[in-house]
């Protein structure tokens, strides 16, 4: 095998194999696109908690309404700052600039983010859960899946406070090793991690919407299939006993 066909041969697999540039390894999300419920949480979670900082530009609010079954109604109501539209693209109020100068790095719209990060809602997951207090970080905060990430922890209230134990490496530096709860929030762990999942899920869905459509008609195109394997046994049964 050629030098270059390995290196893309290792490419390929690099997610698999852990190659991947992610810092931490990520705990799987367990999240559930068939889970209406948990979609319809999830948007809940963001629009209160997220997208004041975060556009999802590539989506309209009336597009999650159908999508999740919720009504316009409720959507304008509960999911919708009061000056938008229903028609309207699903923008933030802060600017590029003010993200800059607030938190040293804008804000990026999470349209496509479980897509462009290896291990996809994975890794939003992880990163939900990922955050510890760090007093040389600007705002306090760091983050063991995004290491210098300018992000606050902003369901710290929910989670709680969690601080780094360290280990020494290999390269004889210290490692967060794990994350141990100094400061309990108001969910218990459970309930934290189906808030993660909840929030992760609805990113999943927010970065490929024909995800759910993709998976309800796959169910039908699986039982057409099996429906016409048994009538193209039975044409075969009937040629057959003609040539015998
Ligand atoms: C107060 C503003 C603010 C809020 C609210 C906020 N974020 Fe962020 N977020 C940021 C900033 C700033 C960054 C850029 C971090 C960086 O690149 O260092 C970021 C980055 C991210 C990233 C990208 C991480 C990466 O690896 O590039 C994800 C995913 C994310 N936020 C998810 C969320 C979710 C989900 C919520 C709601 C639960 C949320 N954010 C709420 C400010 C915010």
């Amino acid at each position: 095998m050629t030098k270059l066909r390995l290196f893309a041969l290792l490419l390929a697999f690099a997610p698999a194999l852990g190659l991947a540039a992610s810092a931490g390894p990520l705990e799987s999300s367990g999240t559930d696109l068939s889970d209406r419920a948990s979609l319809q949480r999830g948007a809940g979670l963001y629009m209160n908690y997220c997208a004041g900082c975060h556009a999802l530009s590539l989506h309209r609010y009336s597009r999650i309404a159908d999508d999740l079954g919720l009504s316009p109604e409720l959507v304008e109501q509960n999911l919708m700052p009061a000056s938008a539209k229903i028609g309207e693209n699903i923008n933030t109020g802060i600017s590029a600039g003010d993200g800059n100068a607030w938190f040293g790095k804008a804000p990026p719209d999470l349209s496509l983010i479980s897509r462009a990060k290896l291990g996809g809602p994975d890794y939003v997951y992880s990163y939900m859960k990922g955050f510890y207090i760090d007093e040389s970080r600007p705002l306090g905060w760091n983050n063991t899946v995004f290491p210098g990430a300018s992000m606050p922890h902003v369901l710290w209230e929910m989670q709680g406070i969690q601080r780094p134990v360290y280990e020494q490496g290999a390269d004889g530096q210290p490692h967060v090793a794990r994350l141990e709860l100094v400061q309990p929030g108001r969910l218990d762990a459970k309930a934290y991690d189906q808030v993660a999942r909840d929030i992760s899920a609805f990113l999943q869905y927010v970065a490929e919407p024909a995800a759910l459509k993709r998976e309800s008609v796959g169910v039908w195109v699986v039982l057409f299939l099996a429906f016409f394997t048994f009538i193209a046994y039975l044409l075969k049964v009937e040629y057959w006993r003609d040539v015998h």
